[in-house]
């Protein structure tokens, strides 16, 4: 039995123990006892209680809550260079011409005067006219560049952490990259300002549903967003180009937006004052317009209602035209970018489905951009392509026939571009199933050319997807039916869920197809590396809570359910990287901010809210707990 006096006295020392970890700071983040051999005893407060003569003293109150602060990324020392300034790159493009536009307003009165200009003003107008935005203008809160003012200190305060939290003891390797990302429809707005001409995305949504418009008007508030950012600490600011910025006419030989060069300049200078760090995807779903003009090509009449179906932006991919122009525009943004940026991404998510046509100019245009930044840039980053966002797991995992109705589905989507890419192989056969022959025969110089075109294998992995054939034990059913089209489970042809063999749901639901099922991720991160082994980096994961933008703004701020995704997600990540040896990079958190979700709102992935109608940020609890995990596990 251990005498009073040395019980209060041990319970003292550990309650200086614990005041040491909590410290109060706005120095270097204090490490979160997360990691479980730094657990705390948690019965301080008996001590307190004991050594107290019940009704002689007044009770005192321990502060529950240290207040600790993020602390901002340090100004750079220096910034490393990637390849030669754009100054001396121009002479690979000695024939570029530059242009300015102006802004497209549906009411306005003034008729460009210039009709005779093939690429003039009214050339440009007519464009938009034509693109027939509906229920454009919207109103918008900015029309020119933002200055940024730093942020309150009041506002970087760390939330009350969860009770339970993880418990692991890795930390990330060094070097490990981590970052924020974004999309350009998805927070510029400013749609047609400054020379911008339209895009899918701008004619995606015929309803009323919200449109991409204005959005987060990040074009004229773009300082403000990183400058919050980096007062998170976060070095990385993952964000995409607006082609149809850089060349509203889209095609090789068309005029360059000057202030569109001028704009994305400056946002990659003020990324790097801040200390921080860009890395740049050239297309996000917004492909120029110009490339869907002709919609019966693709064997249909589509209406622009199915063109909301984000399945028909492959006909924009394979367009005749379409590899030409995405390298012109490629070869544009590196010279002029190429110096400052480390990693670059040609294509986001490009899809394994309907025309074989369109996964060959992907394939095509992305190893040209490859050896272009290779041979004549002498680029010294990493170029990289980032895959979908579903990974099939099998419903039962000890079944064959729906591991084989998996990897079928996995296969398909990955190996259609990983085997010529990395191996200069021809694409798997699930694919070609897939397709029904409908694909771009690859020729021996094709395999040659692609082979070992990159550097970094992007994924997109956000939420796992239950995978079974279309008859349960039954492998060719997945042929009868992809022979069969008008089979109910075309065009996949394989039945697929959130529910696992049990009957649960996988995971913790959210506003959309996205579940928490955190080791999910291992897997796809082992299946990928297992069939295509390059380093790789997880370039979005993210959360919309369920719900989450019907409830007050405190309690929106408050999202515990995105905190647990995210660091549920980088527990499974630190175990692909030491358990099982796979070299993961970096990791890209989706997104900074809520955005435009391709006609939604609801669905908020921000690890920020914002007021659409003041253009107010809001840190959400959870980016505090995101940069946390990382820095408590070594990460700069
Ligand atoms: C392909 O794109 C060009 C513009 O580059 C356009 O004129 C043509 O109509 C498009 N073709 C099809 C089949 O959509
Ligand atoms: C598409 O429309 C054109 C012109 O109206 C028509 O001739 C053609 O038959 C239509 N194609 C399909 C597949 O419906
Ligand atoms: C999973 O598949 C195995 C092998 O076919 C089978 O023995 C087992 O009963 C299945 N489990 C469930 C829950 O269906
Ligand atoms: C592809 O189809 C053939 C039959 O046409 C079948 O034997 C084979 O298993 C299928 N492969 C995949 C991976 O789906
Ligand atoms: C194709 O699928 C439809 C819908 O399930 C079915 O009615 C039809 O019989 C199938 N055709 C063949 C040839 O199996
Ligand atoms: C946005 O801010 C305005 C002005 O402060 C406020 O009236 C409005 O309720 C806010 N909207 C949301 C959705 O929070």
């Amino acid at each position: 039995m251990v005498n009073q006096g040395v019980l209060v006295q041990l319970l003292l020392a550990s309650l200086a123990t614990s005041q040491q970890l909590f410290s109060t700071t706005s120095g270097p983040t204090a490490l979160l006892p997360q990691c479980s051999t730094k657990h705390i005893p948690s019965s301080t407060s008996h001590a307190v209680a004991s050594s107290s003569s019940h009704g002689t003293s007044k009770f005192r109150y321990r502060a529950l809550d240290t207040v600790r602060y993020a602390t901002s990324v340090p100004s750079a020392t220096s910034t490393p260079t990637y390849a030669a300034p754009s100054k001396s790159l121009a002479t690979l493009l000695p024939s570029l011409e530059y242009t300015t536009w102006g802004k497209w307003d549906p009411d306005a009165t003034i008729t460009a005067s210039d009709s005779a200009e093939t690429y003039g003003q009214a050339a440009w107008t007519a464009l938009w006219r034509d693109a027939d935005p509906v229920g454009f203008p919207e109103k918008s809160v900015f029309s020119t560049t933002v200055s940024p003012t730093p942020v309150p200190s009041n506002e970087l305060v760390l939330p009350p952490r969860d009770y339970f939290g993880p418990s692991d003891c890795y930390d990330f390797p060094k070097g490990f990259s981590f970052g924020v990302s974004s999309s350009a429809s998805q927070i510029e707005g400013a749609t047609a300002d400054e020379g911008k001409a339209p895009s899918i995305m701008d004619i995606i949504v015929r309803d009323n549903k919200p449109k991409a418009y204005v959005t987060n008007e990040n074009y004229y508030y773009y300082k403000q967003d990183i400058e919050r950012i980096a007062a998170m600490g976060v070095k990385e600011y993952a964000f995409t180009i607006a082609w149809t910025r850089i060349l509203p006419f889209a095609l090789p030989g068309t005029p360059v937006n000057r202030k569109a060069i001028d704009h994305y300049d400056d946002v990659i200078n003020f990324v790097l004052e801040k200390g921080m760090v860009p890395v740049i995807t050239l297309t996000h779903f917004d492909l120029p317009l110009q490339f869907f003009e002709d919609p019966q090509a693709q064997g249909q009449n589509l209406t622009k209602e199915e063109l909301q179906q984000l399945d028909y932006i492959t006909a924009g991919y394979a367009n005749e035209t379409f590899t030409d122009a995405f390298v012109n525009y490629a070869k544009i943004v590196l010279t002029h970018y190429a110096d400052r940026v480390p990693v670059w991404v040609t294509f986001t998510q490009p899809p394994a489905l309907g025309s074989g046509k369109a996964v060959y100019n992907v394939i095509n245009s992305h190893a040209q951009v490859y050896h272009f930044y290779k041979e004549k840039i002498k680029g010294t980053g990493k170029v990289s392509i980032k895959f979908n966002a579903n990974f099939g797991v099998p419903r039962n995992a000890t079944d064959d026939a729906d591991i084989f109705a998996a990897d079928y589905y996995n296969s398909a989507q990955f190996g259609a571009y990983l085997n010529p890419i990395l191996f200069g192989k021809d694409y798997p056969e699930s694919f070609k199933n897939l397709t029904g022959g409908n694909y771009v025969k690859l020729t021996d110089n094709d395999k040659k050319y692609f082979k070992g075109t990159l550097d970094l294998l992007g994924l997109d992995a956000y939420s796992p997807v239950v995978v079974s054939p279309p008859v349960a034990g039954d492998t060719s059913s997945i042929q009868t039916c992809l022979a069969n089209s008008s089979a109910p489970l075309q065009p996949w042809c394989i039945q697929s869920s959130n529910i696992n063999v049990y009957g649960w749901n996988i995971g913790y639901r959210s506003q959309s197809y996205v579940y928490t099922a955190p080791t999910f991720i291992r897997e796809e991160i082992n299946y990928v590396y297992q069939n295509w082994p390059i380093p790789m980096a997880i370039m979005e994961f993210g959360f919309p809570v369920y719900h989450e933008r019907s409830k007050d703004l405190v309690d929106q701020l408050f999202d515990t359910p995105r905190s647990q995704y995210y660091l549920g997600y980088l527990t499974e990540v630190l175990k692909a990287i030491h358990e099982d040896h796979v070299p993961i990079t970096g990791v890209y958190a989706w997104s900074f901010v809520d955005n435009w979700e391709f006609g939604d709102y609801d669905q908020q992935f921000g690890l920020q809210k914002v007021n659409l109608t003041t253009q107010e940020r809001y840190y959400k609890k959870s980016f505090f707990e995101l940069v946390d995990f990382m820095k408590a596990r070594g990460v700069k």
